[in-house]
């Protein structure tokens, strides 16, 4: 494993004026250097989320930045139907091969997006939101709060939504290089820390049904996991 301010180990160096918008590019270099970078296994919301939505009858999942899909993969091997998204170039060919060659191809749909930009769905369109690390990426609250309004939009009342994000308790909080509100970049990765502030802003319109922490990797990265429901109509 290697890592990325999120990851475990040096990553590819990128000129210091790549900001915001560089990250992009940042994301699909390390990939590229790095199959598998957070390993093949499920991650460990990914896991509690699957479990969380089979007991709500969920049978549809949209994933926002699912990086090499470990967790695609995972959701579909427990039967979900997961429509994919990330804005790397390659990793949604990537997510594509593996479930070609997991025989998936049925369960899953990897699609190239900025989440910056509104989502590719129709309005409450799917049963759940799932996405473990992308809202903690280079996303300002404005943007942020534009996603949250997006992912209420496209998932169906009474549909879940569980992200995870990097939160004020982790060790690279307050480090590295400031990158304007609760942002530091650390080996070129801008992550974005949460603190319950703007869990609690987010979860405007949702019904927030739970904040557990987590960790995980070997800085070890502090995770907040966050569990939300669109209010039923
Ligand atoms: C920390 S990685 C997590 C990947 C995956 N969820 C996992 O846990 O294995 C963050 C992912 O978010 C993607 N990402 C970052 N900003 C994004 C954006 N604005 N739109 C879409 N994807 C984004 C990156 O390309 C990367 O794949």
């Amino acid at each position: 494993m290697v890592s990325d301010g999120t990851p475990d180990g040096p990553g590819p160096v990128i000129p210091q004026s790549g900001l915001l918008y560089g990250q992009r590019d940042h994301w699909a270099a390390t990939f590229s250097a790095n199959p598998d970078m957070y390993g093949t296994d499920p991650s460990e919301p990914a896991v509690a989320a699957a479990t969380r939505f089979a007991r709500a009858g969920i049978t549809d999942v949209v994933e926002l930045g699912a990086g090499q899909g470990r967790d695609t993969l995972y959701l579909a091997r427990r039967g979900f139907h997961v429509h994919a998204l990330d804005y790397a170039p390659g990793a949604v060919e990537t997510i594509r091969a593996k479930a070609e060659a997991a025989g998936a191809t049925e369960l899953v749909r990897a699609d190239r997006h900025d989440v910056r930009d509104p989502l590719p769905l129709a309005d409450r369109s799917v049963g759940a939101c799932y996405s473990h690390m992308l809202f903690c990426m280079a996303l300002t609250t404005p943007e942020l709060q534009r996603l949250a309004e997006e992912v209420r939009r496209v998932v169906r009342p009474g549909g879940l939504v569980v992200y995870t994000a990097r939160t004020t308790e982790d060790a690279h909080f307050g480090a590295g290089i400031p990158r304007g509100e609760d942002m530091y970049e650390h080996g070129g990765f801008i992550v974005h820390f949460f603190g319950r502030a703007l869990v609690e802003r987010l979860a405007h319109g949702f019904e927030l049904l739970d904040v557990g922490e987590l960790t995980e990797g070997q800085l070890p990265r502090r995770l907040c996991q966050v569990t939300m429901r669109v209010p039923p109509s």
